[in-house]
């Protein structure tokens, strides 16, 4: 039986993933702030199918109880960082900014290093296969593209997330730790974390979206943008000059 850990299964993404990988019988341990949608989850599927563990990313505990769940479910093929919250900030809140560093850098750097870490210790004591290799994931956004004047930190946190898994694919060469990466960025997904009062041009269902991921994980794909009208965007996003993209003043999502 295959093993996933999916931090932020709450809701969303990381509940659309965790829920399609349970039905395809895999066993999954899932983890969010909120407890009662946590044990909805467990009841549904079953308890040896589903481990919990209530988990808040902006606490130095997490790492804790990602160790505590490394130990129940043993080392596992998928490890997925869907935890993330974000808001536009135009008024530039220091605190609104600040808790999108706190849950979507500080709280995946804690996590994906503790998983980095174990797999490679795993490793150095022979408790690996010679073709075992732990899959980590991370949900991103299209949004790292570029810094985005209407979310300065989301943007930026979202950057930052690429930046780092890229690092960690070169050091996982360096100290040769048996992991590859994936860089996922959605487009505008349906879920809680988008602004209800608000349009956003091209929204995929979130069940769409979890195809889209899944298909790209088992591919092994570095880097999943999803669907081809994102991934052209962002191609052509990427040409724009950096003088021309900073005079933009239009873009309000
Ligand atoms: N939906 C989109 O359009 C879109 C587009 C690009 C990227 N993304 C990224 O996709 C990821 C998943 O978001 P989503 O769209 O699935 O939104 P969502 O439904 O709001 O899910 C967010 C998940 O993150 C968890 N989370 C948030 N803060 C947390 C904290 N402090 N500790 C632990 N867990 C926390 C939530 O669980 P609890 O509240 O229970 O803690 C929830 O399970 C995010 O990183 C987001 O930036 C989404």
């Amino acid at each position: 039986m295959k093993k996933a850990i999916i931090i932020g299964a709450t809701s969303g993404i990381g509940r659309g993933v965790a829920e399609a990988l349970i039905e395809q019988g895999w066993q999954v341990a899932i983890t969010g702030r909120r407890i009662a949608a946590l044990e909805q989850i467990q009841t549904k599927y079953g308890a040896e199918r589903v481990l919990i563990a209530q988990m808040d990313v902006r606490s130095p505990e997490s790492s804790a109880i990602l160790a505590r769940l490394l130990n129940q479910l043993g080392t596992p093929d998928l490890f997925l960082y869907s935890a993330g919250i974000g808001w536009q900030n135009r008024d530039l809140v220091p605190e609104t900014e600040l808790s999108m560093v706190a849950t979507n850098c500080e709280g995946m750097v804690r996590l994906v290093d503790e998983i980095f870490n174990h797999v490679k210790q795993e490793a150095r004591a022979g408790r690996l296969t010679p073709k075992q290799r732990v899959h980590i994931a991370v949900i991103t956004s299209v949004a790292g593209t570029t810094g985005m004047g209407s979310a300065p930190a989301y943007s930026a946190t979202k950057k930052m997330q690429s930046t780092y898994i890229s690092a960690l694919c070169q050091l996982a060469r360096m100290e040769h730790v048996p992991v590859r990466f994936s860089d996922i960025r959605p487009g505008f997904v349906a879920t809680e974390i988008l602004n209800p009062n608000k349009h956003y041009p091209m929204t995929m269902s979130c069940e769409k979206a979890v195809g889209h991921i899944l298909r790209g994980l088992s591919r092994h794909r570095r880097v999943i943008i999803f669907d081809w009208r994102f991934k052209l965007l962002v191609l052509f996003w990427k040409l724009i000059p950096r003088p021309i993209w900073e005079r933009i003043t239009f873009i309000k999502n």
